[in-house]
């Protein structure tokens, strides 16, 4: 995911924004570049590839002398990892430069509509209308032309800009992108992420959606957004650095599962306009598939089982999942009318790719969901949507996973209107749940502050069976995975009605069982299964919406879900059990993030 810094003071601006950037390498990125303004003029050096590529070029910061600038780490989006597209980017009278993470969601409006004023652009980058309405609305007050740039963008943004007629000057804007200001003694800096600023200094402002800032060597403003300057206390961070590499957060694992309601709102947003799914990049055409076949390893291979009920009901076409590993050695019945769908977070999963290039012999067309742009899988695929789930380090998946179901089901109700499979109503009442998922996703997030103490009470568990029907069960196969990998937990995921024709006989006193029942069209029936299991000793944690009385009665201890629609419901429900499966972890004093014998990226087959 992209990062950015920013410092002006008395210093040589250079070596502190590339020292900023280092700091930010973790959260991976693809090219980088810096903008220092000196003399009423600003120089800008970027490079494909590395800081070290960066620091080269400008050796070390010495050629581009100056001591106010901007910096920026991308991870590619719109457009691929090239130097054009790499950050800072300038305005055609190069009075303006600027740096900015998140995704500007009308950009091709504006871009346009810049077109037609006369601005050339230099990129693909949804970034670079910010720079061009920055110059367009200049006519001598910096702060104006800020304002009136800003509220023209919609999406999220966290951004700095430097102007060459004002040197030491930067404004910095946040809307939903996280931005924090460093307060310095004769200098100062803001970030996309403490990290790269804890070691000058530690004081910091944490900047709120709609604000934005400006800073001096001498003095740092805030405003509101009708630029109204406001007051807001400073903070002191306590933090050591490693710590602040990871966010604050003990573990990356822990900072991807937070980050998930983000993620799922860069993912969804730009893909719903005017109450349509928009699917960018889908262009295969898809009148005569009369199949689908969803392939993929792992995680991604369970996220194909949950999606499989919703574009089956959506779309009334048939889903076929198959592991990818086996799907290459099963002489697959596919052709030209199959669909094949492929998840990948990484792009690079060698069964995965195995069973795409099986399939594609045999006349299949491809579509990927990946999250790395530019990967094998991506540029394998006939097309491909991207999960833009940002950078995910820790091993165990946990955003890649949310956010494939979320393309997935953007897919299905893509395909549903084609298809004229969903009543106008339906498909309406649809798209207004998709948009809210990402802050249901934080709900789940925030509804459950007992999960560290259930951990406590689990962790010493042998084993875990989660259990669940039709959706549930879908889910209790990524629950399960998750607990496994990283807490070393034998655990086996199982549909519930399953459980009497032969696992019931290993349930014995104080087993630990994980009852899925969010899926109102069976939890009686799951209901049946944990009477079953508490009757010979089962100790059951049940997962289930707030307010259901009936499982409350039942159970030992309750995780507890917001109520969602079942076809929308796994990337919901599965944030508690990747919470408990941490904490237990967490407990158990695991390397979470590297969980032994797994690697981020299997290219082995
Ligand atoms: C589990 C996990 C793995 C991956 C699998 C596929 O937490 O991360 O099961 O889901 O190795 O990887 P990608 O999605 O990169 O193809």
């Amino acid at each position: 995911m992209c990062g950015i810094v920013g410092y002006t003071g008395n210093q040589s601006a250079a070596p502190l924004l590339l020292e900023g950037l280092k700091k930010l390498e973790y959260r991976g990125y693809d090219s980088a570049g810096i903008a220092v303004t000196e003399d009423h003029s600003i120089h800008i050096s970027k490079v494909t590839g590395r800081i070290a590529n960066l620091c080269e070029k400008t050796e070390d910061g010495r050629l581009t002398p100056g001591t106010t600038g901007i910096g920026h780490t991308r991870w590619a989006t719109h457009g691929a990892p090239t130097e054009p597209n790499a950050h800072p980017h300038a305005s055609n009278d190069g009075r303006f430069a600027v740096v900015h993470n998140g995704i500007i969601e009308n950009y091709v409006e504006l871009r346009q509509e810049l077109t037609r004023e006369g601005y050339r652009f230099e990129s693909e980058t949804d970034t670079e209308v910010i720079v061009h309405l920055v110059e367009m609305y200049y006519a001598g007050d910096f702060k104006k032309a800020v304002m009136k740039a800003s509220n023209r963008l919609r999406g999220s943004y966290a951004m700095g800009i430097v102007c060459a007629d004002e040197p030491e000057r930067i404004f910095v804007v946040r809307e939903a992108s996280p931005l924090i200001l460093g307060v310095g003694i004769g200098e100062n800096y803001f970030a996309s992420d403490v990290t790269a600023m804890v070691a000058y200094t530690r004081n910091v402002i944490y900047l709120e959606d709609g604000e934005f800032a400006e800073l001096t060597p001498d003095f740092i403003r805030i405003y509101d957004c009708s630029g109204r300057e406001i007051s807001k206390p400073v903070s002191r961070i306590t933090w050591d650095i490693q710590a602040a590499e990871k966010g604050g957060y003990e573990h990356f694992m822990l900072k991807e599962i937070m980050e998930q309601p983000r993620a799922a709102k860069a993912t969804i947003t730009p893909r719903i306009q005017g109450g349509e799914v928009v699917l960018e990049g889908l262009e295969l055409d898809l009148t005569d598939i009369q199949k689908i076949m969803i392939t993929a390893c792992g995680s991604a291979y369970y996220a194909g089982c949950a999606g499989k009920y919703t574009i089956e009901k959506l779309c009334h076409l048939p889903v076929q999942t198959e592991l990818a590993s086996e799907l290459r050695y099963s002489d697959p019945l596919v052709d030209e009318h199959t669909l094949l769908i492929v998840l990948s977070q990484s792009g690079e999963t060698a069964d995965t790719i195995a069973a795409m290039k099986e399939c594609r012999s045999r006349g299949a067309k491809i579509l990927a969901i990946v999250n790395v742009v530019g990967s094998t899988i991506a540029k394998l695929a006939d097309c491909t949507l991207y999960t833009w789930a940002g950078p995910e380090i820790a091993v165990a998946t946990t955003k890649g996973y949310t956010t494939q179901l979320l393309v997935l089901y953007l897919f299905a109700l893509y395909v549903a209107k084609r298809r004229n499979t969903l009543e106008p109503g339906q498909y309406r009442r649809l798209i207004g749940e998709l948009k809210g998922l990402p802050k249901l996703m934080q709900q789940a997030l925030d509804m459950n502050p007992r999960i560290p103490r259930l951990a406590k009470k689990y962790h010493k568990a042998q084993s875990m069976f989660f259990i669940g029907r039709n959706t549930d069960y879908a889910v209790a196969l990524e629950g399960a995975l998750k607990m496994k990998e990283i807490s070393y937990i034998h655990a086996e995921s199982y549909a519930a009605g399953e459980l009497k024709h032969g696992t019931i006989a290993l349930i014995q006193e104080k087993q630990p069982v994980i009852a899925l029942c969010c899926n109102p069209s069976v939890t009686d029936k799951t209901m049946s299964n944990i009477v079953e299991v508490k009757a010979r000793g089962a100790e059951v944690l049940a997962v289930a919406e707030r307010g259901n009385q009936k499982i409350v009665s039942l159970a030992d201890d309750m995780i507890y879900v917001p109520k969602v629609d079942t076809l929308l419901a796994a990337c919901v429900e599965i944030i508690p059990l990747q919470l408990l499966a941490y904490y237990v972890a967490r407990e158990n004093g695991c390397d979470i993030d590297k969980p032994k014998n797994l690697a981020k990226s299997v290219t082995v087959e």
